[in-house]
C-alpha cells in the first residue's frame, strides 16, 4: 500500500457516508431481523452497509484485507487490514433508537494508523490519523478536564452473551454509578469512546467486545489526548476485547476503582 496519504482517509469517510445513509433510509422502511445469538441482532441494513463499505474500500485499495463484522474476512493474513464494524448500534437501530454509527479502521502490522466514526442520525464525522490529532467534522477535539470521579459522566456497556457467561459488567455497573455522576449505556462502544474523545463523557469501560467494536474509537480517543488501556490499566492492542478509555487524568482512579467492588456503596470517591 502507498504511503498514508489523504487517499485512504477519503476513502474511509466516503464509505462511512455511504453506508450512513444507508441506515438513514433504512429506519423509514421494513427491516428484516436475524438472530446471531439471543440478544446479538444482525439486520439487512447491517449487511447492506457492510457490502456498501467493502465494495467502496476494496475498489480503492484491492490488495489491502478486510476484517468485517458480518462475513469472512478477505486476505486474513494481510499486513494492511480495514477493520469494519457497519452498523454499531444494531440492537438500538433495529428498535428506532437513534444512536448507532458506521466504524471503519485501518490496521497496518500491528498499528491502527486511520479511523473514521460517523453516526448518521448527527451527521458527525469522526476521524484520527495516528500522530495528526483527532477531528469532529473537520474540526480538532480534546478529552475533558474532568479529575475527579465524583465530578465525571461515563459509559460502559454489556456482552451480548451475559447470560451465559458468570462476568456480566454489572457489578462494576453498580459500583460506578454510585461514585460518579453517572454511567450511560448507549449501546454502540464506537460512540461511547468517540464521545470520550470529544469530552461528552471523561471515561468507558466494557468487556468482551471485538476489533471492529473498538478499533477506530481507540484510535481516536488517543489522538483526542486520551488514554485506552486494558481494564487493569494494562496494555491495549487493536484486538483487545476488555477497555478501559479516559481522558488520561482519571484513567488511574478509574482503574482503581473498577477494581474495588466492595463494599456496593453508596459512597463517594
Ligand atoms: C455492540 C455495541 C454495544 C456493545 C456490544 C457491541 P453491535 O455492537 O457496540 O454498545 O455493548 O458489546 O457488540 O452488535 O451493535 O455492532
Ligand atoms: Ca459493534
Ligand atoms: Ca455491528
Amino acid at each position: 500500500m502507498e504511503p498514508l496519504t489523504a487517499r485512504p482517509i477519503e476513502t474511509a469517510r466516503a464509505a462511512a457516508r455511504l453506508a450512513g445513509r444507508i441506515q438513514l433510509q433504512g429506519m423509514n422502511s421494513h427491516l428484516e431481523i436475524d438472530h446471531k445469538g439471543r440478544y446479538d441482532l444482525v439486520t439487512d441494513v447491517d449487511r447492506r452497509s457492510e457490502r456498501a463499505i467493502i465494495a467502496t474500500l476494496g475498489e480503492a485499495f484491492p490488495d489491502v484485507g478486510i476484517l468485517a463484522e458480518e462475513d469472512s474476512p478477505t486476505a486474513p493474513g494481510s499486513n494492511e487490514m480495514w477493520i469494519v464494524d457497519p452498523l454499531d448500534g444494531t440492537t438500538n437501530y433495529a428498535s428506532g433508537y437513534p444512536a448507532f454509527c458506521v466504524s471503519i479502521a485501518l490496521r497496518v502490522a500491528s498499528e491502527i494508523v486511520l479511523a473514521v466514526v460517523y453516526e448518521p442520525v448527527r451527521d458527525e464525522l469522526f476521524e484520527a490519523v495516528a500522530g495528526q490529532g483527532a477531528r469532529l467534522n473537520g474540526s480538532a477535539i480534546r478529552v475533558s478536564e474532568t479529575r475527579e470521579l465524583s465530578e465525571s459522566l461515563l459509559a460502559t456497556g454489556f456482552p451480548y452473551d451475559r447470560c451465559e457467561q458468570p462476568e456480566t459488567n454489572l457489578d462494576r455497573f453498580c459500583a460506578m454509578t454510585m461514585r460518579t455522576r453517572g454511567v450511560r449505556r448507549g449501546g454502540s462502544a464506537a460512540l461511547d469512546l468517540c464521545y470520550t474523545a470529544c469530552g461528552r463523557l471523561d471515561g468507558y469501560w466494557e468487556i468482551r467486545l471485538n476489533p471492529w467494536d473498538v478499533s477506530a474509537g481507540a484510535l481516536i480517543v488517543q489522538e483526542a489526548g486520551g488514554q485506552i488501556t486494558g481494564l487493569a490499566g494494562d496494555s491495549y492492542d487493536w484486538s483487545g476485547m476488555d477497555n478501559l478509555a479516559s481522558n488520561g487524568l482519571l484513567h488511574q482512579k478509574l482503574v482503581e476503582s473498577l477494581a474495588r467492588l466492595d463494599p456496593p456503596a453508596p459512597c463517594f470517591g
